[in-house]
């Protein structure tokens, strides 16, 4: 069989990555820089800021990733590249990184849905079986995919206002964590209770769209109003209260899909799949579908990485979707 390699890169938000991957399976090496620290003190990440880190650590991850894997541009099959959706300046830097390394080495260049990557992840531990369903859920999206053969991706449900992932950070700051809060408040929830019962927006409804903001309100309310009346309450008690009604949404809109659209697979990917709250919930949900497999993304692929571009892209690369140098980044690309 002929070995192909791929050297991928993701600069979509606030990590740096640049991966190299063999036929779409295998990580030779996937290097993140991550910004984190430099976002921290703002509680958020700032797109200018993003864009100067990604500028600053291009260069050097592309020369850390091909020396990890011991390859050389000489024995690169292709360049894959996070193209969208994202922040427009850090798009840019990856894209234009990627088209550079296409140009001089005469390689063609792949270019890879954001969301496709976070899928494509679980192509990392095993193939994935069609018909598939993917719960992508992240700091900024939250969407169920219907995938009934290799690329191609039906949006059948998402958020119509806040992400998962970013609700989670907002909360997380109420409750004095810092910024990305997903993972503290998920340890904080386990010592808790839900004793709050905190809104389950739209899980009645016969659709399999999502709302956070309403929860996100209602726990900001909560605090602010305990506050004023200088009554303490429970941390942990808030986080479980938070993570059970998060859970509970995500968990029955996706049970409704799979009962509509029998899959062989469902794949958990994206930031929010780190979850424990959720994987564990599912991997409970998915014993009523004996025909259905679970694949949980594993912990180290979850978050952004290039690697999870590798195995998208090569997907892409075998379906010979290429571009050529007018490739733009595309903040808002949908599947
Ligand atoms: O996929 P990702 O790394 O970046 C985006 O594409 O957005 O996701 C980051 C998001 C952040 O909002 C972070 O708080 C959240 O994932 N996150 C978690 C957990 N670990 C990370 N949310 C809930 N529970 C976790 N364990
Ligand atoms: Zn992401």
């Amino acid at each position: 069989l002929e070995k192909n390699l791929i050297l991928s890169f993701e600069t979509s938000c606030d990590e740096t990555s640049v991966a190299v991957i063999e036929n779409g399976e295998k990580i030779l090496s996937n290097i993140v820089a991550t910004q984190i620290k430099s976002h921290q003190r703002f509680g958020g990440v700032v797109p200018e800021v993003a864009s100067r880190h990604h500028i600053e650590q291009i260069t050097g991850c592309i020369n850390d990733a091909l020396k990890q894997a011991n390859v050389t541009y000489d024995e690169l099959t292709a360049v894959a590249v996070t193209y969208g959706p994202g922040l427009v300046g850090a798009l840019l830097i990856g894209v234009t990184a990627a088209k550079a390394v296409a140009w001089a080495h005469q390689l063609p260049l792949i270019p890879v849905n954001h969301l496709a990557g976070h899928i494509y992840a679980a192509r990392l531990v095993k193939p994935i079986l069609f018909p598939a369903m993917a719960l992508v859920v992240s700091g900024g999206h939250t969407e169920l995919v219907y995938m009934p053969e290799e690329n191609r991706f039906e949006i059948i449900g998402e958020t119509r206002d806040d992400a998962a992932g970013e609700a989670y950070d907002k909360i997380g700051r109420v409750l004095g964590i810092n910024y990305p809060a997903g993972k503290q408040v998920d340890e904080m929830a386990h010592q808790g209770h839900d004793t709050f019962n905190f809104p389950r927006a739209m899980d009645q409804d016969d659709n399999f769209d999502f709302s956070f903001s309403g929860l996100k309100s209602a726990f900001i309310n909560t605090v602010h109003h305990a506050d004023q009346i200088h009554e303490q309450l429970n941390k942990q008690d808030l986080a479980a209260s938070f993570q059970q009604a998060v859970v509970d949404v995500l968990a029955d809109k996706t049970v409704r899909a799979l009962h509509d659209y029998p899959v062989k697979q469902l794949i958990l990917g994206g930031g929010v799949a780190a979850n424990q709250g959720l994987r564990s919930r599912l991997e409970h949900e998915i014993q009523a579908f004996p025909q259905t497999t679970l694949m949980l993304v594993p912990l180290s692929l979850c978050g952004d990485n290039a690697a999870m571009i590798g195995a998208a892209g090569e997907m892409l690369y075998r379906h010979r979707v290429f571009a050529d140098a007018s490739l733009n980044a595309d903040p808002g690309l949908e599947f």
